[in-house]
Formats: C-alpha cells, structure tokens, sequence
C-alpha cells in the first residue's frame, strides 16, 4: 500500500490525468457509451449518488431509504410501461444484469413448472443483445438465435416459431435492438408465447424509456409494453436514455408469482440470512438515488423536450447520411440509434478519420444480412453538432475511399486457423501481422477492425478475449 499518502489535491490531479486519453464525451462529438442530460442534471445526479454511496442496499431492514427508493423508482418505471397494479420488478446495476436475471427467473419457473426438461433452451432473434448468450452461458440455457428480416432487420415470427421446441422455455423480443434501432414484432411474440404457452422477454434496455416519448411525438412502431398481451418480463435500463448514472435499470415482471423465480436466498451457512433479489449482495444504494434524481429532476416534461431534441437530430443525421454518395442507412431507425454502411469505402477507415477530426465513433462488425457498418446513438448534445459531423462525414468518407483495401491474405491465413489450437501465441502473430506491436491502443483501428470483420464468430471472440487477457494486467502505480 502507497507509503506515502496522497492529498485530496494531488488525489484529484492524478484522477484527472488518468482520463487524459479517454474519449472526450463532454462536448458532444461521441456517439456511443455516454448518455448525457446536460450539466444540471448532471450536477444533481452526482449529488443525490454521493449522498447515498455508503448505505447498503443489502439489508431493507438496515436501510428502509434504499428500498424505498428503489419501490418508487420501479413504480414510476410501471407507469411509464403501462403495467396493471400486478406488476413489480428490482432496480439492478444495468442491462446486462436485468437480462440475466430474466433468463434465471425464465430457467427456474420451469424447473419448478415443466421439471420434464433437463436442457432448457430460449429463442431469440439474431439481434438480441449479446447479453443473452452471456446469461445462456452463465445459466446453462441454450440460445437458438434465428435469423431477421434481412431489409428491416426486425424479428421475424415465423422464424422464431420455427425454432421452438418442447425444451424451449422463452422467448426474446427487442425494443429496440442495439444495432439497428428498430422494435421488434412484440404483438405477434406475445401471440406466440400464449400459443405456446412460453415467457416472453421484452429487452427495453435501451428503448423502455425513451419509446414512450417518440410515440407521444407522433412516431409509430410495435407496441412492446405491459398493454401487450403474453408479455412476461421486460427490462428497462435507466442509465442510457433516462440519463441516470451508470449501474441503473429496472427488471419488470407480470406479477409477483413469476419474480419468486428471481429471488435468492441463503440461511444455510454461518452469518447473516442472506436474501437477494438481484446478482448482487451488498450495494451501494448511490446508482438508485441517482436514478431516482434523474428522473425527479429532468420529469416527464424534460424528457419528452429531449426526446424531440434527439428525434429532430436524427431525421436531419438521417437524411444528410442517406444523401452522402455511398453511404446507406440499415433498416428504418425507430428511435435515435442509426447504423449506416457504405459502399464505396470501408466503414472502419472512415471511424479512424472521422477521430483524427475529433468524432467518436462505433465501427459494427459485419453479422448475417448486416454489413459492416457505424453505429450512432445520438444525444441531446449531439444536436447542435449534426451540421459539423455530416460535412466531416462526407469529407471522410472520399477520403477513406482512397486508402488501402484490406489485407487480404492476412485474411486468408487467419480464416486458416482453427479455434481449438487458438493461444497466445496464434494472438501475438495476428496481431504483429495486422502491423500492431504489442496490446497498446492502436491510434488506428482499420487493420484489426478489417480483420475481425474477415473472421467468424468464435475467431472473434477468441481473439477480443485474449486480447483482454493481455491488456489487464497489474499495473504499479506511478
Ligand atoms: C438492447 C440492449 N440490451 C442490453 C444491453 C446491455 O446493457 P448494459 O451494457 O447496461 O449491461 C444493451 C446495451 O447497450 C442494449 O442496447
């Protein structure tokens, strides 16, 4: 441990240096990760999370503030979604712990409801988010994923049905998908779920919120809330367009008979009972004040003002996009996340020069009837920036027509190795090959992003994992 302390300025010096190389979220020029009310809400946020960041949203008993923060948050989340008085749900730390929890609490209603299957599976549209084979690898649930409609990329109902057997004991729906932005067909999901007797999963992370507010605005898509009958679940992430801090979502559920599935207890062993509802055990209850903050502060009138803000900014996005020569928008948005690919230059030629002009970027990987492409998730503060980033966008993309096409026999000798012998080793070559030295950020990313696109699935992820592998290491402090 530093032997020598460290003051509270010099603390606060050496965590701002630590950020020196992040991406600079603030001003606007970052169109993923960062989800961002404006200064005032901000301020507020972090105010009502720093008054909360000690107590200990274990224990109820302890802290009745906690789960009265968390049942009034939760209830406002009800309303937003439409849901009867039998709904209830858990605030959790994010998306990806709601998902998982949805996929528990579906795995354990039908042990306890269909004991007769030993290998459960659940079906799921290709553009589920990858929180779902995360949860069907933690949980030991199968993941049939069937493919979408190739021009709208929204789930196709007849696909799923397809793959539905007598071991399937969920069904997964988005609203809207990561990739596309588009909802899902949750109407004709609910239809099949109570055809078949099976729960259906509606992943609002990323749109429960915001939805809502587009609909209002006079936007129309699928409805996917608790006004959908054989909806079973839904979860809904606060930290992205409700604009709390990050570790906040909500996992809802038809009634409380369905969430028992969800709860965990422990009276079998030394210490304290211990009775979850969610992954974690002890949390701070900072994220659930935070939210509770946001969603007090910004109210029902600031959001729907934001929600125009962003839906504006992605109509004029759209429309410039579409009318840059090569550049095509996937799919029709339903919300404000649009991916775009181009066919007149690499997509991830165009992420590097569009940061060497100070935007940030998501390059997405080229996925069944998906090119490669370029995610935007657009902000409040995006808005005024939209005129700047097209013309720099169009300036890019001639710009990245004339750098070099991909290494094809790279490729070509990568598309050679086969996944079980993959080692740090088969790492290291690649990577040297793609003319990268070592694991540090590359300032360009084309050469490996050009790789990874050339490769399957399980060549991707082995390479992303031992590529994490390497970079998290123990680093001495300074
Ligand atoms: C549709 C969808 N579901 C789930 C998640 C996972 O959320 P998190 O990153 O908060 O775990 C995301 C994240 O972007 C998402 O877009």
């Amino acid at each position: 441990m530093p032997t020598r302390k460290l003051s509270r300025d010099e603390i606060r010096k050496r965590l701002a240096a630590f950020k020196q190389n992040d991406t600079p979220w603030q001003d606007g020029r970052t169109w993923a990760y960062v989800y961002d009310p404006g200064d005032e809400a901000l301020d507020v946020i972090k105010e009502a999370y720093s008054f909360f960041l000690s107590e200990n949203g274990l224990d109820p008993t302890a802290f009745p503030s906690a789960m009265r923060l968390e049942n009034e948050v939760v209830a406002l989340c009800c309303q937003h979604l439409r849901a009867g008085p039998e709904v209830v749900g858990n605030f959790t730390s994010g998306g990806t712990e709601s998902i998982l929890l949805a996929v528990k609490t579906a795995r354990d209603h039908a042990r306890a409801k269909r004991p007769g299957i030993t290998r459960p599976n659940m079906v799921a549209p290709t553009t589920a988010h990858a929180a779902f084979h995360k949860a069907g690898h933690y949980l030991s649930v199968d993941l049939r994923t069937v493919p979408v409609d190739p021009k709208s990329f929204r789930a196709d109902p007849n696909l799923l049905r397809e793959a539905i057997d007598d071991n399937t004991i969920l069904l997964v729906g988005s609203a809207v998908s990561y990739a596309h932005g588009v909802v899902d067909p949750i109407p004709a999901l609910g239809e099949l779920a109570l055809e078949r007797g099976l729960l259906l999963h509606v992943d609002g992370c990323m749109g429960g919120f915001l939805l809502p507010y587009f609909r209002r605005l006079g936007s129309s898509f699928p409805e996917f809330d608790w006004t959908v009958p054989g909806v079973s679940s839904i979860s809904m992430d606060l930290h992205k367009y409700a604009f709390a801090a990050k570790g906040a979502s909500v996992i809802l559920y038809r009634d409380a008979e369905l969430r028992r599935h969800q709860i965990y207890t422990c009276a079998d062993w030394a210490g304290y009972s211990v009775v979850n509802p969610t992954v974690q055990s002890s949390k701070s209850a900072g994220p659930i004040a935070g939210a509770w903050a946001a969603l007090h502060f910004i109210g029902d009138t600031g959001y729907l003002e934001l929600a125009r803000v962003m839906r504006d900014a992605t109509r004029t996005l759209s429309r410039g996009i579409e009318s840059i020569p090569g550049c095509r928008i996937l799919g029709r948005p339903d919300m404000n996340l649009i991916a775009f690919a181009c066919d007149t230059a690499s997509v991830f030629h165009i992420v590097d020069e569009m940061k060497e002009r100070g935007w940030f970027v998501q390059a997405q990987l080229a996925y069944g009837p998906s090119p490669a492409n370029i995610h935007l998730s657009v902000n409040p503060k995006s808005s005024p920036w939209c005129e700047d980033f097209l013309a720099d966008l169009a300036v890019c993309v001639e710009q990245a027509e004339s750098l070099p096409a991909p290494d094809q026999a790279l490729h070509e000798r990568a598309l050679r190795i086969d996944p079980a012998t993959f080692s740090a080793e088969t790492f290291f070559e690649l990577i040297a090959a793609a003319g990268l030295a070592g694991t540090g950020l590359p300032g360009r990313m084309a050469g490996i992003n050009e790789l990874m696109d050339a490769l399957p699935a399980t060549m991707r992820e082995k390479l992303l994992g031992e590529y994490l592998n390497q970079i998290y290491r123990p680093t001495p402090p300074e």
